[in-house]
């Protein structure tokens, strides 16, 4: 999200007016009744942006209703459907520049810096510091975050986007004994599967999917210090280099290996592919395990879990989190430091992980009750994070500012979409989007 001037000063005329205005004109009402009971506090009306809205996702966001209405408060479910957000932020965006922003919203990475720089954004700092968040989390995942040092987004998870799920029944009727480790060996698998009748790829036709999966071959082929390189600190030289351009000759032999209804397939179908045996494989992050758990599935008997070929020792992040809006209401400024300190406590963290297929954020969190994809998951995140192996999504908007990731997306997504366009030409195209 690219703030030009105009729809930055829209937003700010927007934000004052929301701060100065009244946000409901208080009904005039008749002489006071005689002193009765004092009345119940009113429910402060939560409002909250967000896109989990397939099975598994849905059934996490109702944990955080369910705890901010435990602490009387009411949810307003402001849900925007759409895989990656990409609608969500269309649709915060236009809330904002007409002055009503919602009380909270799930927006993450450096959009939150956006926001932020917009003057836009409530401090929670209050609750952080009481709570001593700075001990609680990791410092890659505070950082962001905080804007000039106070928090103003509220971090929900760690969830990992280098996965690849399988579905063990089509890869034992297919003759393959184990997760492929490499790319090489994921397509004497992918050969296998297709063979026996089975679709080996389970893929979404949607920019953001074909990003996602791009973003781990690059990972698988090149390595997290190739992948930092060209895909966060965006180096002319790595977008040119022979590693690049094997990484886009393997991403695109990938497609070979898909169904030919994979267009615009929204990405929990997809996952729905391997859960009932139609597909063997599926590269997605791990809110797809939300998917198998919501299906009673388990890992290592419904479906497999395994690091996406060649990532084994790496770890692409990507943290949800909750900003809060600037509003004048007290009520509503008080129900945002209930929010965000129900999103950090052990009890959420525990039950919305569980079926979100992420991580707790809090470090340190008892990992017994999770199961063994989150648990490697979690020794992961911490082995990553010493070896140099963690590093942050682009295609999950942790690496670059929103804009700029869009427009390298776009150009993945044609060279997805677009057989005649060369390795060469894709090249180009992800190096001008990345300038
Ligand atoms: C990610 C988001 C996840 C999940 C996924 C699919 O960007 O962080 O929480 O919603 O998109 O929509």
């Amino acid at each position: 999200m690219k703030f030009t001037h105009t729809f930055g000063a829209a937003l700010v005329a927007a934000l004052l007016a929301t701060a100065c205005g009244k946000k409901e004109e208080a009904a005039p009402v008749a002489a006071a009744p005689a002193p009765a009971a004092a009345p119940a506090p009113a429910r402060t009306s939560v409002e909250v942006l967000h896109y989990w809205t397939s099975g598994g996702e849905a059934k996490s966001a109702a944990e955080l209703k369910a705890m901010l209405e435990a602490k009387g408060h009411e949810w307003k479910d402001f849900a925007v459907a759409g895989g990656g957000g990409d609608n969500a932020m269309t649709v915060l965006k236009s809330r904002a520049v007409s002055g009503n922003p919602p009380t909270a919203a799930q927006v993450k990475g450096p959009a939150i810096q956006e926001w932020a720089n917009e003057g836009m954004l409530a401090s929670i700092d209050n609750v952080a510091q009481a709570e001593k968040w700075d001990e609680l989390l990791p410092k890659v995942v505070a950082d962001v975050m905080k804007s000039n040092g106070n928090y103003v987004a509220a971090p929900v998870n760690v969830h990992r986007v280098n996965w690849m799920w399988a579905n063990p029944e089509v890869l034992k009727q297919a003759g393959v004994a184990a997760m492929p480790k490499t790319w090489d060996e994921f397509f004497v698998a992918a050969d296998k599967i297709k063979k026996s009748g089975n679709v080996a790829l389970a893929h979404g036709g949607q920019n953001w999917q074909d990003f996602t999966v791009f973003e781990s071959v690059v990972l698988g082929v090149g390595g997290p210090e190739f992948y930092t390189n060209a895909l966060v600190k965006l180096d002319p030289a790595a977008i040119a280099s022979p590693t690049m351009t094997k990484a886009l000759t393997t991403f695109r032999k990938l497609k070979g290996y898909t169904d030919s209804a994979s267009t615009g397939r929204d990405w929990n179908m997809t996952t729905a592919m391997v859960i009932g045996g139609k597909a063997g494989f599926q590269f997605m992050g791990d809110w797809a395990k939300g998917e198998f758990t919501a299906a009673g599935q388990k890992p290592g008997e419904g479906f497999l879990c395994a690091a996406a070929p060649g990532t084994a020792n790496a770890y692409t992040f990507n943290v949800d989190s909750f900003i809060m809006f600037k509003l004048k209401d007290e009520a509503a400024q008080k129900a945002q430091g209930d929010l965000a300190s129900a999103i950090l406590s052990t009890e959420f963290q525990e039950v919305f992980n569980q079926n979100k297929g992420s991580i707790p954020v809090r470090l340190g969190h008892d990992m017994a009750k999770f199961d063994d994809c989150a648990k490697l998951s979690a020794t992961d995140f911490v082995e990553t994070a010493k070896s140099g192996g963690l590093v942050p999504s682009i295609a999950h908007g942790m690496a670059v500012e929103p804009a700029k990731a869009g427009a390298i997306q776009d150009a993945v997504t044609q060279f997805w979409n677009d057989d005649k366009l060369s390795v060469a030409e894709a090249q180009k195209r992800i190096a001008a989007a990345a300038k």
